[in-house]
Parts: structure tokens; sequence; C-alpha cells
């Protein structure tokens, strides 16, 4: 192809794709010594003007004429506004690379040119499928590809380098008979206030809290697959993971917090939520802060999120049709925040949970309909 007479321009009406020209080089050079760019991208650092120069002059006008890359300036509110890219291809599987300017971050800009450039990459490459990678973290991104139909996310330790340095990535794929929409839940964590509490997102800064909770006797006693002893670095890992859980579909965690001070009294989750089998049914977990316990703080807790757990996914619920709480045979402050909450005592699994000791635990199984819950 030659550059810049057949590079395709591609607009959805609001964002366009187009041929880059020397213009773009000073908001790309400008775009490239923002921080959050640095951290994600495989951009050299420092970010120099030739090398905005070279990006946009050479490789990109390069990569059209050998079709090794196919990479557009992307234009919105009549402005440059960031660079999308698709490259290898080879076999018909490429992969895509994109960024934007902090300015324009947050108004769908980034989903609009991915939807541009994944559908160029399927009928004007004939492609059968676009690869996405990100670092471990990057939730911006993610939550782009995610908006634009990628799926069958992974997480690959040590599959991405920046500057000489390996660091743990996210893989997904489109095909080209795939929609390019979102597939499953994204969850979010709204602030729930009432009882005397909050529930709401846990944060970095809740770590020492989370780890003084999980290493109490009574939690690691009960919940044996804690890690032990649990270190700081457990809790600030736990707090990490639960974004992926909810970018996942997997989940929602609330910090319990004391409304006054906002100190992390407890935690709480509706988990399981992806169950192949049957994805309206949830299952709640919890652990309290030991300076926290019998002040029914937990009982509250949960009288707090079964209305969000009920509520349709159209209303910013998370539609459940049927909550289950389990308790492990013995743990009767457990068993009562499920009864307290109305939760019906259905069955119990025989020596279902394992214990440190290598012994068995029954575990009592709890459940609340969806159905029941609205007919009080
Ligand atoms: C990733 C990037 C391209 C997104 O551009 P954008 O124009 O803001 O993208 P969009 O507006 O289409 O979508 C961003 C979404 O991520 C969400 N988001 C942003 N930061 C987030 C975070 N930390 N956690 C969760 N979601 C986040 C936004 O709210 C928005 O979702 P919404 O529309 O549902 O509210 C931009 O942040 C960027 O250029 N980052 C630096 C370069 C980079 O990371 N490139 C990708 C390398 S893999």
């Amino acid at each position: 192809m030659r550059f810049p007479e057949d590079v395709p321009v591609l607009t959805d009406g609001v964002v366009t794709l187009r041929a880059h020209t020397i213009d773009d080089v000073e908001p790309a050079y400008r775009m490239c010594q923002d921080p959050v760019m640095q951290q994600w991208t495989t951009i050299p650092v420092p970010y120099l003007h030739e090398h905005a120069v070279n990006f946009l002059t050479e490789m990109i006008p390069n990569g059209w004429r050998t079709n090794t890359m196919w990479g557009w300036a992307i234009e919105y509110d009549g402005r440059y506004a960031g660079t999308i890219d698709l490259g290898d291809g080879e076999g018909g599987v490429g992969e895509v690379g994109f960024a934007v300017s902090p300015e324009v971050r947050g108004h769908g800009v980034m989903t609009r040119a991915l939807k541009l450039a994944v559908r160029y990459a399927f009928d004007g490459l004939g492609w059968e499928r676009v690869i996405w990678r990100a670092f471990v973290g990057n939730y911006a991104s993610r939550r782009v590809a995610w908006k634009a139909g990628f799926r069958g996310l992974v997480t690959i330790p040590g599959g991405g380098r920046a500057r000489g340095v390996r660091k743990d990535e996210w893989v997904a794929s489109v095909g080209r008979d795939d929609d390019l929409e979102p597939q499953g839940n994204w969850w979010t964590v709204p602030v729930l206030e009432g009882g005397s509490i909050r529930l709401r997102g846990l944060r970095d800064s809740d770590a020492q809290r989370v780890q003084e909770a999980c290493s109490d006797e009574r939690t690691q006693h009960w919940l044996s697959g804690m890690p032990s002893p649990y270190r700081l670095e457990d809790a600030e890992g736990f707090i990490k993971t639960r974004l992926h859980m909810m970018a996942g579909g997997e989940g929602v965690a609330w910090a319990i917090a004391d409304p006054a001070t906002d100190e992390l009294l407890g935690n709480v989750s509706v988990f399981n939520l992806n169950n192949r089998m049957d994805a309206t049914v949830g299952e709640i977990g919890y652990w309290m802060h030991p300076d926290a316990r019998g002040r029914k703080v937990m009982t509250s807790a949960v009288e707090l999120l079964i209305p969000h757990a009920f509520k349709p996914v159209a209303e910013g619920g998370l539609g459940r049709r049927r909550l289950m709480v389990k308790a492990a045979l013995g743990n009767s402050a457990s068993a009562h925040v499920a009864e307290a909450n109305g939760f019906t005592h259905v069955g119990t699994e025989r020596a279902a949970i394992p214990r440190r000791d290598g012994n068995y635990d029954d575990d009592l199984v709890f459940d609340l309909l969806a159905d029941e819950y609205a007919g009080r």
C-alpha cells in the first residue's frame, strides 16, 4: 500500500481514524510524557521528540508500505487524540495496541476507535482474530477491550515485557464472528449505607486492618483456606484481586466501614456469580475484624446488600434469584447472621470444609429466594 494515499479513513461519526500527518508529532510527543502512558506501554522512557518523529514518520508509514503494521491517528473533536495500530496478522491473527491523550480519556473515544480498527482487521485485512494484551492492573485498557467485545481473558505471569523488565500480562481476543459488545458482567461496588455502617469498595489503605482481621485466630480457624501466617502483602494482594474479581464478573466485595471514621470493620462479598449452570445464584461470604464483633455489624451488612443482590442487572443490581450462605457446623456466629436475615437452613453438606488439622467440618447451607424476600 502507499502511504498516506491508501490509508482508509474509518469513522463512526464521532471518532475518525485517518493517516498520521507531521502535525501529529507534537501532540503525540506530549501524550507520551504522561506517566500513565509510560507505566502501561512499552514506549521509551525518557520519551524524546525524535521518538515521536521516528514512530509517526518512519515506522507507521513503513508498516503500511510493507503490510506489517496498520497505524492510524485517532481524531476526536477536530483534533489528534491518540494512535491505534494493528500488527502482525500472519495466518489471519494479529494484535492491537492503542493510547489516547489524557485530556480526552473517559469519553468513550478509545472504545469507538478500537471497534473501528477491529472491524477493519476483519473486513479490510481479512483477519480471523484480534488479540489485546495489557499489563496486569491496566483496568482502563481492560475495560475498553471488554466494551469492544474482547473475551476469554487470561493472566500470563511474566508474559509481558517493558524496557527489559518482565511483567504479568492479561490477554484476551475477539474473533471475526463475535459481537463487538461486552461479554459477561463487569460489576461495580456501590456505596450502601444504613444501620450505622457503610459498605464501600476496598482501598489500599485498608491493608493493615485486613491483615489484622485475617490473622485473627477465629478467622483463621473458620476460613482455613486463608494464608497462615497472614502477612501485610497477603492483605494487599487480597485488595488488588477484588478488582479482578469484579471486572471478571465473578463477584463483588465490600469493605464494611464505620461511617464516622471510614475505618474498615470487616468484609462482605457476593461471589460465584459466574456459575455456568445457573448465573442467577450467588453466595455471600464474610469476616469481621475482632474489635468490631458482637455488635450485629455483619447482620446489618448482609441486610444492606440483599436488596442490591436481588435488584435486576438493568437497574444496577446483581440480578440474583437465589442467595446462599454456608457456615461450618459449630460456627454459630456465622449461622446466626444468615438466620437473622431470614435465610433458611436447607441442608448440611457432610465433611465438606477442610480444616487445617486435616479433618473436615460439616457445612450448613442456608438460602434465601428473591420472591420470598419480595413477599415479606
Ligand atoms: C486505555 C486508554 C486508551 C483508554 O482510553 P479512553 O478514551 O479513556 O477509553 P474509553 O473512554 O473508551 O473507556 C475507558 C473506560 O475505562 C474506565 N476506566 C478508566 N480507568 C479505570 C480504572 N482504573 N478502573 C476501572 N475502569 C477504568 C472508564 O470509566 C471507561 O469506562 P466507562 O465508559 O464504562 O465509564 C487510555 O487510558 C490510555 O491511553 N492509557 C495509557 C495507554 C494505555 O494504557 N494503552 C493501552 C495499553 S494495553
